[in-house]
């Protein structure tokens, strides 16, 4: 039987990936999970591409080599109690990836520094308003996560003159950024943050990091723009930090439960910015690319640079 690669992602684009993946992987046979099934046993499933499959599918195929993840992030797998851990993970990671999370910080921490909400409110009560602003060089911008993704956030915000901070775990250097390690090295990184960024991953130690304690350690009229994970924020001490006026504002890409149900009032809250999870997407044609390179290299037994970490969570 013909090494099958079975696909479970969003369904409006996976007749795409269907197509894509077989075209540049032609010695596999790629499966869609619901259109495809009959076509292929369990045990036919060597290769996995996935975003957020349910608890305990992954486990149904007991020759599965290798997952990778139509993304970054990894914990909508890890989630799961039943993963078998000891198959390889493979993230997705690409230029295009990195450009377009550089272009939506920078775009949202600038928005805050140049108070564009105040000046839109301003303006729908034709309002004058002249706002004199610190320049970039005295804003304090903290990043959690110096990775694949805050590294590069980091070099643009440089190149704009901001002063930036960043937290990561092991600490490594990261060209014109302040780095910061373990918890003291939050507070430190908390206590002159005007603009907090998240770029964690999702993992047991970084699950609610983003709570009442760490707002109060941040100055006073600072601002949040999370793009980790929902499950970063604890989203009822947010609003009490916005309501108490601590906090002046917040940008939120990503939510515990997404779509965000219509009922939460983050939605209503004239202090936050709601974006659905587009902070920085997979774009198909370079996506299907790494995600078939990745795992051309893995058949092939080449090393790949992407494998997670399954122990650390990332
Ligand atoms: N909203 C979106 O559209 C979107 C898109 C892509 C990704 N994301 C999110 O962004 C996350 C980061 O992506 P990435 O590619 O930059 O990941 P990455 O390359 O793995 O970088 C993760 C960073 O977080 C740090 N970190 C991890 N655990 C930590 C801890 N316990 N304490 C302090 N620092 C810790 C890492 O430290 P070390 O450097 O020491 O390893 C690293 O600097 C993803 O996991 C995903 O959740 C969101």
């Amino acid at each position: 039987m013909m090494n099958t690669l079975v696909i479970r992602v969003d369904p409006e684009r996976r007749t795409w990936w269907k197509q894509t993946l077989q075209d540049l992987i032609p010695e596999v046979k790629v499966v869609l999970k619901d259109e495809d099934e009959g076509e292929y046993a369990p045990s036919d499933v060597k290769y996995a591409v996935v975003w957020n499959p349910p608890n305990g599918w992954l486990a149904t195929f007991p020759n599965l080599k290798c997952v990778a993840s139509v993304g970054a992030g990894v914990s909508h797998i890890l989630k799961d109690p039943n993963y078998p851990r000891s198959v390889p993970i493979i993230r997705t990671v690409s230029e295009s990836l990195r450009m377009r999370m550089t272009e939506y910080v920078v775009l949202h921490v600038l928005r805050f520094h140049r108070r564009l909400p105040e000046i839109e409110q301003a303006q729908a009560e034709r309002k004058w308003v002249q706002y004199i602003e610190p320049l970039a060089s005295d804003v304090h911008v903290g990043l959690l996560g110096l990775g694949n993704l805050g590294a590069p956030v980091a070099a643009a915000l440089n190149s704009l003159g901001y002063r930036v901070s960043g937290w990561s775990r092991r600490g490594n250097a990261v060209d014109g950024v302040r780095v910061f390690t373990g918890p003291s090295g939050l507070q430190e990184l908390l206590s002159e943050a005007e603009v907090l960024v998240c770029m964690l991953p999702q993992t047991p130690s970084t699950e609610n990091i983003l709570d009442g304690e760490t707002f109060s350690a941040m100055p006073a009229g600072s601002v949040l723009i999370n793009v980790g994970r929902g499950e970063h924020l604890v989203e009822a001490e947010l609003l009490a930090a916005l309501d108490s006026g601590h906090l002046r504002g917040a940008t939120l890409d990503v939510f515990r439960e997404e779509p965000l149900p219509a009922e939460n009032p983050l939605w209503s809250n004239p202090k936050v910015l709601i974006t659905g999870h587009t902070a920085s997407a997979i774009e198909p044609a370079t996506g299907g690319r790494v995600i078939a390179d990745n795992l051309r290299a893995f058949m092939n037994g080449d090393s790949v640079r992407d494998i997670v970490d399954i122990e650390q969570g990332y």
